[in-house]
C-alpha cells in the first residue's frame, strides 16, 4: 500500500495573549523549556491555565497545538492516522507528531480525560529519550529541541479511578494555579473586561464571597473568566444585577434556590 507522507506547513506562532503573571510561573516555564522538561498544569476551572500556555508559546515563538482531551481519545487521535482519497492512502499526522515535526509546543488539555493507553504514547516523549515512534509507519521521531509538551488538568474534577499514572505524572515539572490574589485578580478583570477599577474590585469581591460561602452547593467555584464576562456585558452597558445572574449565578447552578442565594451575595456587593 503507498504511503505519502502529507506535508504540514509550520504552523505560525499564535499572536500574543494578554497575561498577568502571579508568580514565577513565567521563568519556571521558560527553564522548563530550555532544560527540555515537560511541564504540567493544575487548577481550578478558569484561573489561567490556558491563558499562560497561549502567552508562552506567543512568548517563545512556537507554534502552539491545542488539544482538548476526552474519554475517546486514542493514540491515533494524537499521533496520526492513513487516511484514503482518490489517488490512494496516505499519512496524515495528529496534533501530537505535528508538534514533534514543526518543533511546537503541544498542549494536551484536560489530560487526566484521556485513556491512560493513550497517555503512554507519551513515555518516550517525556523521558531524555525524547522521541516519538509512530508504529504504524515505522518511523521514530526525534524531538527537536524546540518540542514541548504541556499538559494540563482540574483536580476538583478528578474521579477516584482516574488521575494520571505515577510514572505519567512524575516525567513533569508541576506548576500549580489558583485563583490570584484580589488586588491582581481585579487587575485582570479591569484589563480584560474593559470595566472601570472600582467595578472590577466589586466583582473579585463577588467571586471571593461565593468561593468562600457557596463551596458546598457548587461543584466548581467561581472562576476569573465567569466575572470577566459579567465585567464585559457591564462594560456593554448591562446592569450589574443582570450581568451577574447571566454571567455568574445561572453558570453556576441550575438550582433555583441556589441561584437565589447567589444573587443575594450579588445584591449585598453591588446593592439591590
Ligand atoms: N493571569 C491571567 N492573565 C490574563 N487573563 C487571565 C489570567 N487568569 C485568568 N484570566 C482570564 O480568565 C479567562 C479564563 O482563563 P483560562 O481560559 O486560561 O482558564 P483555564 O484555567 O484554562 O480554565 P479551564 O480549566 O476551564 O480550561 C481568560 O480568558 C482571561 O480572560
Ligand atoms: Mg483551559
Amino acid at each position: 500500500m503507498p504511503v505519502t507522507p502529507l506535508a504540514h506547513a509550520p504552523k505560525t506562532p499564535a499572536p500574543a495573549s494578554p497575561y498577568t503573571p502571579v508568580g514565577d510561573e513565567i521563568e519556571v516555564f521558560e527553564l522548563a523549556y530550555k532544560r527540555n522538561l515537560p511541564v504540567l498544569l493544575k487548577g481550578p476551572t478558569g484561573c489561567g491555565k490556558t491563558r499562560f500556555v497561549e502567552h508562552m508559546a506567543a512568548r517563545l515563538g512556537r507554534p502552539l497545538y491545542t488539544v482538548s482531551c476526552h474519554d475517546d481519545l486514542s493514540a491515533a487521535d494524537l499521533v496520526g492516522r492513513h487516511l484514503i482519497n482518490a489517488s490512494g492512502t496516505y499519512w496524515m499526522d495528529g496534533p501530537l507528531a505535528q508538534a514533534v515535526r514543526h518543533g511546537g509546543i503541544c498542549y494536551l488539555d484536560e489530560v487526566v480525560e484521556a485513556r491512560k493507553d493513550t497517555t503512554v504514547v507519551l513515555h518516550a516523549l517525556t523521558d531524555d529519550r525524547r522521541i516519538l515512534p509512530i508504529d504504524r509507519t515505522g518511523e521514530v521521531l526525534s524531538a527537536p529541541a524546540e518540542f514541548m509538551l504541556v499538559v494540563s488538568y482540574n483536580p476538583g474534577y478528578q474521579h477516584l479511578l482516574k488521575g494520571l499514572k505515577p510514572s505519567t505524572r512524575q516525567r513533569f515539572v508541576s506548576l500549580s494555579f489558583d485563583f490570584h490574589g484580589a488586588g491582581k485578580e481585579a487587575e485582570i478583570v479591569a484589563a480584560e473586561s474593559g470595566v472601570d477599577r472600582e467595578t472590577a474590585k466589586r466583582l473579585v469581591t463577588l467571586a471571593r464571597a461565593l468561593r468562600n460561602t457557596a463551596q458546598h452547593d457548587l461543584d466548581e467555584a467561581p472562576g476569573t473568566r465567569l466575572i470577566v464576562n459579567a465585567g464585559k456585558l457591564m462594560a456593554g452597558g448591562c446592569a450589574p444585577d443582570l450581568a451577574c445572574r447571566v454571567a455568574v449565578a445561572e453558570c453556576l447552578s441550575d438550582d433555583p434556590d441556589i441561584v437565589a442565594a447567589l444573587m443575594k451575595v450579588v445584591h449585598a456587593v453591588f446593592g439591590a
